[in-house]
C-alpha cells in the first residue's frame, strides 16, 4: 500500500469521476492502518483544497498533460507537489514516496518522469508561486464562478476573507443531549479525559460544545449511549430557531441524515408526532441509525418534499423544518470537493427546486404555524433572495424576526464560515397568518 498512490486514485475519482471524496475516500482507505489513514486524507483534502493552483504548478512544469490512463499520475505530482509545499514531510521524503507511487500504480516507467516533474519543482518554485499569487482563482483556489458570486455577493475584500476560510480545516463541534447533561456538566466530563472544549459564543446555542482538537468520537464519553454527537454548531441553531413545543406535529422535510431531527426531539421530548422525510432512501438508513443510537422515534418516510401530497395524507403541521437541497457553500471547510464538483448552472435549478418545496411545504402548514427555512449555503439567490421572493408571493407569510439579525443581511440570519468557528448557514424563520 503506497498511501500517495492511493491518494492519486481517490483525487482521480473525486475530479476526473465526478465521484464524492466522502464516496471515494472510505473504499480506498478501508484496509490501512490509522496512521495510514490520517495521512491519505490529509494527503486528499489538502490536494483538493489547493487543485488549482497545483495544477497550475504541474502544468507549467510539463510540455503536454497527462490524459486518459496516465492522468492518476497527473494527480500523483500533485499529491507530491502538496507535500512540498504545504506539509512538515521532509522534501527527500515527499519526493521518494511519491516516485515510489508510480511503482505502485504499475508504471515503473513513469517513475523518471514523476521525479523529474517534482525535482524541477523545487528548483522553480518561487517565481511559480509568484506568477500563481496574480490570478484571483489560483490564489484563492476557487473555481471563476463562485469567486465571481462570492465577489458580487460580499464585494472583494470579504469574499477574499471567506475564501481564505473556505481554504482552512473546519474544527468539531459537539451537540450534547440535553436528555442526558447540560452543556457544562458534560464539559466536565471532557474535561476529565483531557479534552480541551469551549462553548458556543451564541447564548441561544445552548447544546453546543466546540472541541480544541478533533477526536475519535468513542474517546467522548457515552458516545455510544447517545449524550453527545459530532454537529456543526450553526446547524445546532436550527433545533433552538425551530422551538417545538410540547403536543406538536412537526415536520423534518430534508431529513437525511437526520442531526436536526434528533436535536429537535432532544430538544422537546413532548413533542406529539416527528415527521422525518427524505428523497434519499439510502440517506434515511442513516437517520434510522441515529434515532436508534439516540433512542428516540420518529415517523420516517422516503418522499418528495415537493409534492407532500403523495407521502402526506394526515393533518397539517404545526412547524416544518425545510433543509433545503444546496449548493452547500457554507461547507466548503468540511468537503473541500463540493467547490469542484458543482457547476454555476447547478445553482439556478437549486433556486428552483428549494422554491418548489418551500411552495409545497407551505400548503402543509397550520394557520399560525412556523416554517424555518435552512440552507448550509452562503450564497443570496438561496436565501435572501429565496425568502424576499417567497414572502411577496405569499400574503400569508410573515417573517419572525430571528433572535440575532446580521447587519449583512435584509431577510434571515446569514452565518458566513468561520463565525465563532461555525460553518456558513442560513436561517429565515415564517410564520403563516392565523
Ligand atoms: C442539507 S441536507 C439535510 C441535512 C439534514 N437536515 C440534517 O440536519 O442532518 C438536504 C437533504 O435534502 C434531501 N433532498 C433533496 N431533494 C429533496 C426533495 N425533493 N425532497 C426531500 N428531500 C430532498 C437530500 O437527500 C439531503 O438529504
Amino acid at each position: 500500500m503506497n498511501v500517495r498512490a492511493l491518494a492519486a486514485q481517490v483525487l482521480n475519482l473525486v475530479v476526473e469521476q465526478g465521484q464524492s471524496l466522502s464516496q471515494a475516500l472510505p473504499v480506498l482507505q478501508k484496509d490501512l492502518t490509522p496512521k495510514d489513514k490520517a495521512l491519505l486524507q490529509v494527503l486528499c483534502y489538502g490536494v483538493l483544497r489547493t487543485l488549482p493552483r497545483l495544477d497550475f504548478f504541474c502544468r507549467s512544469l510539463m510540455q503536454k498533460p497527462l490524459k486518459g490512463k496516465q492522468r492518476v499520475f497527473h494527480f500523483l505530482i500533485l499529491v507530491g507537489i502538496y507535500q512540498l509545499l504545504y506539509t512538515r514531510i521532509p522534501s527527500h521524503a515527499a519526493v521518494g514516496e511519491t516516485v515510489n507511487g508510480a511503482k505502485a500504480l504499475n508504471k515503473q516507467a513513469l517513475k523518471g518522469m514523476v521525479n523529474g516533474v517534482l525535482r524541477n519543482f523545487l528548483r522553480e518554485q518561487e517565481a511559480l508561486i509568484e506568477k500563481a499569487d496574480q490570478q484571483d482563482t489560483l490564489l484563492y483556489c476557487h473555481p471563476g464562478w463562485l469567486v465571481k458570486r462570492l465577489q458580487s455577493a460580499y464585494g472583494k475584500e470579504k469574499a477574499a476573507s471567506i475564501m481564505l476560510e473556505n481554504n482552512q480545516q473546519a474544527p468539531m463541534w459537539l451537540r450534547v443531549n440535553a436528555l442526558h447533561h447540560d452543556v457544562k456538566s458534560y464539559q466536565a466530563l471532557l474535561t476529565e479525559k483531557d479534552l480541551g472544549s469551549r462553548l458556543a459564543l451564541d447564548s441561544e446555542n445552548k447544546n453546543a460544545l466546540c472541541l480544541d482538537k478533533a477526536t475519535d468520537v468513542y474517546q467522548l464519553p457515552g458516545f455510544e449511549d447517545g449524550w453527545v454527537s459530532v454537529q456543526d454548531g450553526a446547524a445546532q441553531l436550527a433545533a433552538h430557531y425551530l422551538d417545538a413545543q410540547p403536543g406538536d406535529l412537526v415536520l423534518d422535510a430534508c431529513a437525511a441524515p437526520g442531526g436536526k431531527t434528533v436535536h429537535s426531539l432532544e430538544r422537546q421530548p413532548k413533542i406529539a408526532q416527528m415527521v422525518a422525510v427524505d428523497a434519499d432512501d439510502k440517506r434515511l438508513v442513516r437517520v434510522r441509525e441515529n434515532l436508534e443510537r439516540l433512542n428516540l422515534t420518529a415517523t420516517v418516510i422516503h418522499g418528495d418534499a415537493s409534492t407532500p401530497d403523495v407521502w402526506w395524507k394526515g393533518e397539517k403541521f404545526d412547524r416544518i423544518l425545510c433543509d433545503a437541497p444546496c449548493s452547500a457553500t457554507g461547507v466548503i471547510r468540511r468537503h473541500p470537493d463540493i467547490r469542484w464538483l458543482r457547476r454555476d448552472s447547478d445553482i439556478k435549478e437549486l433556486v428552483s427546486l428549494q422554491k418548489s418545496i418551500l411552495n409545497a411545504l407551505w400548503d402543509k402548514l397550520k394557520a399560525g404555524g412556523i416554517l424555518l427555512y435552512a440552507t448550509c449555503s452562503i450564497l443570496p439567490d438561496e436565501n435572501d433572495l429565496q425568502i424576499k421572493a417567497f414572502l411577496e408571493t405569499h400574503a400569508d407569510a410573515k417573517l419572525v424576526p430571528l433572535s440575532k439579525q446580521y447587519a449583512s443581511t435584509t431577510v434571515g440570519r446569514q452565518l458566513l464560515p468561520n463565525d465563532d468557528t461555525m460553518d456558513g448557514f442560513y436561517y429565515a424563520k415564517l410564520q403563516k397568518a392565523d
